[in-house]
């Protein structure tokens, strides 16, 4: 990977996502307390070890003085990131606004929302805008730490405009965009408004990343029918430059899953939990309250499951964990009153004095209660309506080497793609189909289990993510840049 690199420092990564691996708490004016994040992405870039890391980002806070600024700033150092401060209004316009209530519905399939395909008018162009200043502003950042051979990685839908902002400042500059959302049918984003701008935008990077193969195959042809370019085996050509797409099946750190079910503490948790649902299966949801998680049809597929199978009905316990999310978005917040009324009525129907079918919570486990969870678990629930890939999903089988139990997937989630064959693939809008497939899970025979885990564990701990990290990476370094194709002719 890195031949002929002569032995000297390590070659230096910026990770460019929205959001920094960290949560930010301000303790007094000049005092920050930090809070790592260790989710996948950190993860796989620890494991990358030929690069060191630094990150670049927006740390979730409004933090208007200067002297709270430096503060975190310094703090943020430490842990080798970088603060992009976007203000109220930017964060309302861009976060809230284009990315979170235009960009994600839409390449999750729900389309745009009504008010702005009536007049597309203001509000949406001023989203736009904001959206544009505010990659504008990932790029300053980016610009004033960048030295000469370090690669750039941009993460998500947040930053489509970034790669185009980069490469206007240095040309030379090696930069890799990667989707962790589903890329659309074509002719679903050929309905946004902004649809050539943010495909030229990104065609700017020298590689661009996709975690299934069909979403790259989306991509080239929006820019083959939207932008009338030339989609070649290797990517997208515009003028003889070519823009190399391919598909990058990110994974879990799977060791840290598997060596978590050792710690005494989570025995402890494993323990109690068995007590706790002693002669009932438990069966599993984790998601953000999040529309494309399709929490509400889960549920009520459930409920169908307990109308028409009454022996089951205190013999199973649904535990849906639904973390809060994006809670100013208003799409969101009617979501969490949907889910809750749907959940009170399921309750109030199969409920008895002494134990209820589903449990809710509304807020996120730390690490090694949810590994208990996962580990306790005899059918856990992945059906979302749409999904880049589903995590959760890896995590599941990660955690049930000893239990084996079984993995309900949507086919709309990227994870069908390599836990297809292990799993019940489910088409989530079909509650029938999903209520006859939790009848199907629970009756499984062992053998049939084992041998669907002994699949998904194989996939779950070989595609990890640092691998996946490590060759997006490497692939990215091997591209060359336009402007060093010139300067060879
Ligand atoms: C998805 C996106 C990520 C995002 C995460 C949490 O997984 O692909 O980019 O960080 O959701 O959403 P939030 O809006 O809280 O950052």
């Amino acid at each position: 990977k890195q031949e002929g690199r002569p032995l000297r420092q390590r070659q230096r990564l910026l990770v460019v996502a929205n959001r920094l691996p960290v949560s930010a708490v301000r303790r007094g004016e000049d005092s920050w307390s930090l809070d790592i994040s260790a989710g996948g992405l950190v993860s796989a870039l620890l494991g990358v070890k030929e690069f060191e890391a630094r990150w670049i980002g927006w740390a979730g806070v409004n933090v208007p003085d200067e002297i709270g600024q430096k503060a975190l700033t310094k703090a943020l150092a430490e842990k080798r990131c970088i603060p992009v401060f976007l203000d109220e209004e930017i964060v309302h316009q861009y976060y809230n606004g284009y990315c979170n209530n235009i960009l994600w519905p839409l390449f999750h399939y729900l389309g745009l929302p009504q008010e702005d395909r009536l007049a597309t008018t203001r509000s949406f162009q001023s989203q736009f805008a904001a959206y544009k200043k505010a990659n504008q502003m990932f790029a300053d950042v980016v610009n004033e730490h960048y030295l000469e051979g370090d690669v750039v990685w941009c993460h998500d839908y947040h930053l489509m405009f970034l790669p185009k902002c980069l490469k206007d400042y240095n040309s030379k500059m090696k930069v890799g965009w990667f989707l962790h959302t589903p890329f659309p049918s074509s002719e679903i984003h050929r309905t946004l408004p902004s649809r050539s701008e943010l495909l030229r935008s990104v065609l700017a990077a020298d590689l661009v990343g996709f975690h299934t193969y069909d979403y790259a195959r989306h991509f080239v042809s929006a820019c083959t029918r939207i932008l009338g370019l030339e989609g070649t085996p290797e990517g997208v050509e515009d003028q003889g430059r070519l823009t190399r797409v391919a598909a990058f099946p990110i994974g879990i750190d799977s060791e840290r899953f598997i060596r978590a079910l050792e710690v005494p503490q989570v025995q402890e948790h494993i323990r109690e939990l068995k007590e706790r649902f002693a002669g009932r299966k438990v069966m599993l949801g984790v998601d953000r309250l999040d529309m494309i998680k399709g929490i509400p049809q889960k549920i009520l597929a459930f409920e169908k499951f307990l109308e028409e199978n009454p022996t089951w009905r205190d013999k199973v316990v649904l535990l849906q964990i639904a973390v809060p999310t994006r809670t100013d978005v208003p799409e969101y917040q009617k979501l969490t009153s949907q889910v809750h009324e749907i959940v009170g009525r399921i309750n109030g129907r199969f409920g008895t004095l002494t134990a209820v079918p589903i449990h809710h919570l509304d807020r996120s486990l730390d690490f090694h209660a949810l590994c208990a969870l996962y580990a306790v678990t005899d059918v856990a629930l992945v059906t979302s309506l749409r999904d880049g890939m589903n995590l959760v999903s890896y995590e599941f089988v990660a955690c049930q080497d000893a239990k084996k139990g079984v993995l309900i997937l949507s086919e709309f989630a990227g994870a069908a793609q390599s836990l297809g064959a292990g799993a019940i693939l489910v088409n989530p809008w079909n509650i029938t189909e999903v209520a006859n497939s939790i009848a199907q899970a629970l009756n499984m025979a062992s053998e049939e289990r084992e041998k669907r885990h002994k699949h998904n564990f194989i996939h779950v701990t070989t595609h990890t993510a640092q691998e996946w990290a490590e060759t997006f990476v490497s692939e990215l370094n091997d591209t060359v840049v336009e402007a060093q194709i010139r300067t060879r002719q």
